[in-house]
């Protein structure tokens, strides 16, 4: 059996030219999207009706200003389609209008393919947009994972006792850690044990929202404040007035809004855009970055005053290479979990196969285990999880690990990394969406991560 295709690929091409939209077509058809065509307004809204769709390509030129209300209303009316506007040239004025009337993203032609199919990729991974287009990530993962913590190992009971230990205070907390190891859950584990957990957790993510839109995102604004303001909005720290606001992807926030940060933790009142009035909140905050925010200080890049009011209760979390036996029960947690959504029959891994995960890097931790758990169960099926059912490169990386090749030691961790990741990229038969995905990366981080060996290996 093989399963390539994405849970989430049925996608409408709304475009007036018929050769660009056939060409999208190719692309994305290649890649395992379901696409539809629609010439024109009355089109698209007829395919709309009649079927659901995941994510809607719209071409900016089709009705001109009236976009953008085609925009709120297919928002409002298929909140759970990602509208993706493709624009004729470059203005970052309506690629702001077209986000804040509901869009989920803005390309500009002539558009890649690497850059299509990365954004429908994402698009359709994203848990479905809220009718409002507020891009408030839901409060938990849809996953069909457990929303505790899991694992015995020494890393994961100092992480336990230290969200129990900070939990009932209302002072910032930080978490820092590699891509994948549990920030969010983390943050969300610290909201439901403290006081405030009847209130809500609203989760912000400063690296996915356009920087214009940021301010308005957290603090609000009233109607007019702006082009496209067409009602008061409320922002995320009034929505999370008595509970948590956590900000993840804390260092991707640009420095001039890191100021207007500052001032409300100092003074702990909001000030909506557009308005000459601010009024108290009570707000919890956690933030995340898998970044070193000290080096980020450094740099410049983050201000010193601002780092040192946040990094108050500071949490670490561990690479999952570091958590011994972790590897192993997380495995049989989400074996149990996708057995029981897939309908397979799996209730054991075979000992071979738990030193094979063991042996492996993770470097995208325990999103990258989920991933490959899932994808063998929903490739596979028999009573044990055994090695041949595994991607390829986690096989080999214990084949290597065995038996080391003549001059591995030595290299770099850029070249290890790279080896790890061109192995997954020619298991998945040269797929960066799909190596991307088991690895818990996003493609775009692999496009810059090949720019950057081909820099250092000239
Ligand atoms: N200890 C754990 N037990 C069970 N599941 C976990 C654990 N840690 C993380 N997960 C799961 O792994 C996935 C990744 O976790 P999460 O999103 O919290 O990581 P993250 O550090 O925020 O990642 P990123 O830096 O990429 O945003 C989620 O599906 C989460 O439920
Ligand atoms: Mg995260």
């Amino acid at each position: 059996m093989s399963v390539s295709v994405p849970r989430r690929n049925h996608v409408l091409i709304v475009e007036d030219k018929p050769s660009l939209a056939s060409v999208y077509r190719t692309h994305l058809e290649k890649d395992g999207f379901a696409c539809e065509l629609a010439v024109g307004e009355a089109a698209a809204t007829a395919h709309l009706e009649s079927s659901r769709f995941d994510a809607i390509i719209l071409s900016l030129e089709l009705s001109g200003p009236g976009c953008l209300s085609l925009i709120e209303s297919w928002s409002a009316s298929h909140p759970q389609a990602c509208i993706i506007v493709v624009a004729a040239n470059a203005s970052i004025n309506d690629a702001v209008d077209a986000v804040r009337a509901g869009a989920w993203d803005y390309l500009v032609k002539p558009v890649s393919r690497n850059r299509l199919i990365t954004t429908l990729t994402n698009a359709c991974q994203s848990p479905a947009p809220q009718a409002t287009g507020l891009p408030i990530r839901p409060s938990r993962p849809e996953t069909a994972a457990p929303d505790t913590m899991i694992g015995s190992s020494r890393a994961m009971a100092d992480t336990r006792r230290q969200i129990e230990a900070i939990a009932s205070s209302s002072a910032p907390a930080f978490i820092t850690g590699e891509s994948g190891t549990g920030k969010e859950l983390c943050a969300q584990a610290i909201h439901d044990l403290s006081p405030r957990a009847d209130q809500p957790f609203i989760a912000l993510n400063c690296g996915a929202i356009p920087h214009d839109l940021m301010e308005s995102e957290i603090f609000g604004h009233l109607k007019g404040a702006f082009t496209g303001a067409i009602s008061d909005r409320e922002g995320a720290a009034a929505a999370a007035d008595g509970g948590t606001l956590f900000l993840d992807e804390i260092c991707e926030m640009e420095l001039s809004l890191q100021i207007k940060l500052l001032r409300f933790l100092q003074t702990g009142t909001i000030q909506p855009v557009g308005s000459a009035h601010s009024r108290k909140v009570d707000i919890r905050i956690v933030c995340a970055t898998n970044r070193t925010p000290q080096t980020e200080v450094t740099e410049g890049r983050f201000r010193e005053d601002l780092y040192f009011r946040l990094h108050v209760l500071p949490i670490h979390l561990k690479p999952l290479r570091e958590r011994d036996r972790d590897v192993a029960e997380l495995a049989s947690c989400f074996l149990d979990a996708y057995t029981r959504e897939e309908t397979r029959s799996f209730s054991r891994i075979d000992n071979e196969a738990v030193d094979t995960l063991m042996a492996y890097d993770w470097p995208g931790n325990i999103r990258e285990l989920q991933n490959v758990i899932r994808q063998t169960v929903v490739l596979h099926d028999g009573e044990a999880l055994e090695p041949h059912m595994l991607p390829d490169h986690i096989v080999n990386a214990k084949a290597r690990a065995s038996s080391p090749a003549p001059g591995q030691t030595g290299r770099l961790l850029w070249q290890i990394e790279r080896d790890v990741i061109e192995a997954a990229i020619s298991g998945f038969a040269g797929s960066i969406p799909k190596a991307a995905d088991a690895l818990g990366i996003s493609p775009s981080t692999i496009y810059r991560k090949r720019e950057t060996w081909a820099e250092k290996s000239a």
